[in-house]
């Protein structure tokens, strides 16, 4: 899955991140908040009864002595330095502590009012919740009892819980992570397929975009497949009518050419030879431009590939026939194929065979290869080629130096349009032999 910041998927992505960050965050300080409350509202509670049930257990002796009637029922207050303590004070009578008090002592003062209060102290061991109230006594002095708990108990559990509660808060979030993935792999489906349908479409491997597609995406691609058809229909009618003006041009035009010819016989010759050289001129333009017509590099950006294994033999034979005393051969990787419309490739090559095939002493040859995506066709010949300084001009439309062989200039004209509709190019170059190389490389 490719993801750069301008895609859609690593919005989608940065945006699940945020929510769950977000959301599991949100989670964990609020369990966190309400799960101390309550615990330390029960702490509380309970510390609260503890102190009640200190109170209801102690007599005092004859001395006028606090006494406990029996210990306390919860056994946390036996065990030394178990940070569960209390002590009970009647001053100038004596103080009873907790066995697990085996050290220190509690600020009676703290217990200074019958309403049980409670405060943050320094106990036996460490920070302690202590609670305490003051009992009147018959005789004067009161009795103070108080009793304590380590706050790290209250910790204790407090942090147990919010480790554990992180880890699953965790394990959560990558879940929620893993899933968002999968939901925007399984959502982007669609498009992967749309990419490929149009790419498809511009390869020419495909006519228009096939298969069903989410609603939203459907609505796109009805609207690109009508496009594409109304653009192959104006393509096609375009052509058409290009090929029926040239076609209605004919007649006139052979008119034309017949009466300059007969104001030749005449004698009015110089009237003569202006018409007969324009109406070849028009000839040769109305020529061109239906082969151009006819190319299919024109239709509605498509461009298909053709095999030089089904292009290539059949042009050699037509060549052999067309030109009989040279020899012709062809060197290509087999399965070769160039992207180009057969009929195309086709037109361009026999335009090259065939001014290879006047010009050759004896041989032509055609090579072809393919290279990191680039590809490349040579006709070679061993004829005597073209002067660097004429190589330019011999591409204009009519430009022939033929005039044993009635050319009319089209070939090279017609051949580098053709290349140039693929994005590609037609060269001419020195052959090894000596001749003429014509190269079409395209992209
Ligand atoms: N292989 C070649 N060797 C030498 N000269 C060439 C070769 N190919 C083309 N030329 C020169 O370039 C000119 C233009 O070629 P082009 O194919 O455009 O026209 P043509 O062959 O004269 O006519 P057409 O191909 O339209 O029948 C030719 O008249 C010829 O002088
Ligand atoms: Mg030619």
């Amino acid at each position: 899955m490719r993801v750069s910041i301008t895609s859609l998927r690593a919005r989608f992505l940065l945006s699940i991140l945020l929510w769950v960050a977000l959301g599991i965050g949100a989670i964990w300080y609020s369990s966190v908040r309400l799960f101390t409350t309550h615990v330390e509202d029960q702490y509380h509670e309970e510390l609260e009864v503890h102190v009640r049930e200190l109170g209801g257990l102690t007599e005092l002796d004859a001395r006028g002595s606090p006494q406990l009637t029996r210990p306390l029922s919860d056994p946390r207050y036996a065990e030394s330095l178990s940070g569960f303590y209390w002590q009970i004070t009647r001053p100038g009578f004596g103080e009873l502590k907790s066995p697990s008090m085996t050290q220190g002592e509690l600020d009676y003062d703290i217990a200074h009012s019958p309403k049980i209060l409670h405060r943050v102290e320094n106990g036996p061991t460490g920070a302690t919740i202590v609670y305490g109230f003051l009992r009147d006594a018959p005789g004067g002095a009161p009795v103070h009892f108080v009793i304590a708990t380590d706050e790290r108990h209250l910790q204790r559990i407090i942090s147990a819980f919010t480790r554990e509660l992180t880890v699953w808060l965790a394990l959560l979030a990558l879940a929620l992570l893993a899933s968002g993935v999968a939901i925007i792999t399984f959502g982007f489906r669609p498009f992967n397929r749309l990419t490929a349908a149009i790419d498809a479409l511009r390869k020419g491997d495909e006519r228009r975009i096939a298969g069903r597609y989410p609603d939203e995406i459907q609505a796109i691609v009805t609207d690109l497949n009508a496009y594409v058809d109304r653009n192959a229909e104006i393509v096609e009618r375009g052509r058409v009518e290009a090929s029926s003006l040239a076609h209605s041009l004919r007649t006139p035009l052979a008119v034309v050419t017949d009466e300059a010819e007969l104001l030749l016989e005449a004698g009015q010759g110089d009237a003569a030879r202006v018409f007969l050289d324009q109406s070849s001129r028009m000839q040769r333009q109305i020529d061109y431009h239906l082969a151009r017509v006819r190319s299919g590099g024109s239709k509605a950006g498509v461009a298909p590939r053709a095999r030089l294994d089904d292009v290539v033999p059949p042009l050699l034979d037509a060549m052999r026939r067309c030109h009989p005393g040279k020899t012709f051969s062809a060197h290509y990787p087999a399965g070769l194929s160039m992207p180009m419309d057969a009929d195309d490739l086709s037109e361009t090559l026999s335009n090259l065979l065939d001014n290879a095939g006047k010009w050759a002493r004896s041989h032509v040859s055609i090579e072809a290869r393919e290279a990191g995506g680039a590809h490349c066709i040579e006709v070679h010949d061993d004829g005597p080629g073209i002067a660097p300084d004429q190589r330019q001009t011999v591409f204009e439309i009519g430009h022939s130096n033929d005039s044993a062989h009635t050319g009319s200039g089209l070939g090279l004209s017609i051949s580098r349009a053709i290349a140039r509709d693929y994005g590609g190019e037609l060269t001419l170059a020195d052959a090894a032999q000596g001749g003429l190389r014509a190269v079409i490389s395209l992209p």
